[in-house]
């Protein structure tokens, strides 16, 4: 088995890549743990996260480091929140879902994470969380739905930092299934634009999530 460092608390296994364990001894999804050294590394899967497919087909803006404060908008039961929550163990990660039935699994994930803050909320409506949640470094949006670039211009807006990086999974099915993904995915760039952010990578996640693609943005100014 070939293991080498990757990044901050990231690992390269063989084909696969994994996080240094927050909580060693507790898994999120059932993925594998390995003992490493004196630590424990996780499994990131990629057919499950869509950072960790990211980071395989070659994301070179990989924006998360110990003390990042990061805002992530969809965080459903947990399973990415928690491989950033193994990066950013100095830092913050402000994690929104407006799901119940999500957000009980999230809270089983986040109770022994303590840099995980569950927001029970609609990330439509970020002045609802406002009170909340301090100026990021990291936006993160994969919410899967049709307004998700408005949505993650909104947070974007209020929340980042003036050098903050946004990363926004778009699931082209969830726009418009009638148009083809390629078209979705330039329309939704201009939307960046006009909302004031620049692109500086895009990933497209196959064959881990079809039609979908990954956009790294920064603030244009
Ligand atoms: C594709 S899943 C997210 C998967 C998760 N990001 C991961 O990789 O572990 C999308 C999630 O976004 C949530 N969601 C959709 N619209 C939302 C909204 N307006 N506000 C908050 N959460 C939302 C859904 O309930 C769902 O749990």
């Amino acid at each position: 088995m070939q293991i080498n460092e990757i990044g901050e608390n990231v690992y390269q296994i063989d084909n696969n890549i994994a996080t240094v364990n927050y909580a060693p001894g507790v898994q999120v999804y059932q993925e594998k743990l390995i003992e490493y050294e004196d630590k424990e590394l996780r499994l990131w899967n990629p057919r499950r996260s869509k950072l960790a497919a990211s980071i395989i087909k070659g994301l070179s803006v990989f924006p998360f480091k110990n003390d990042s404060k990061v805002l992530y908008l969809g965080a459903s039961a947990g399973t990415t929140p928690s491989h950033i929550s193994d990066v950013c163990t100095g830092g913050r990660v402000y994690c929104v879902e407006f799901s119940p039935t999500m957000m009980r699994d999230f809270l089983d994930v986040s109770s022994c994470r303590e840099n995980l803050i569950p927001i029970l909320d609609d990330a439509t409506r970020p002045y609802n969380y406002q009170h909340l949640v301090e100026d990021v470094d990291v936006v993160y949006s994969d919410v899967a739905q049709a307004t998700q670039t408005k949505l993650f211009l909104d947070n974007f807006k209020l929340f980042a930092k003036d050098d903050a990086i946004g990363i926004l999974m778009i699931k082209a099915r969830s726009i418009d299934v009638t148009m083809k993904p390629d078209d979705i995915f330039k329309q939704e760039k201009k939307h960046l634009k006009q909302g004031g952010l620049k692109v500086i990578e895009e990933i497209k996640l196959d064959p881990y999530e079809k039609d979908h693609i990954a956009f790294i943005c920064e603030k244009s100014f």
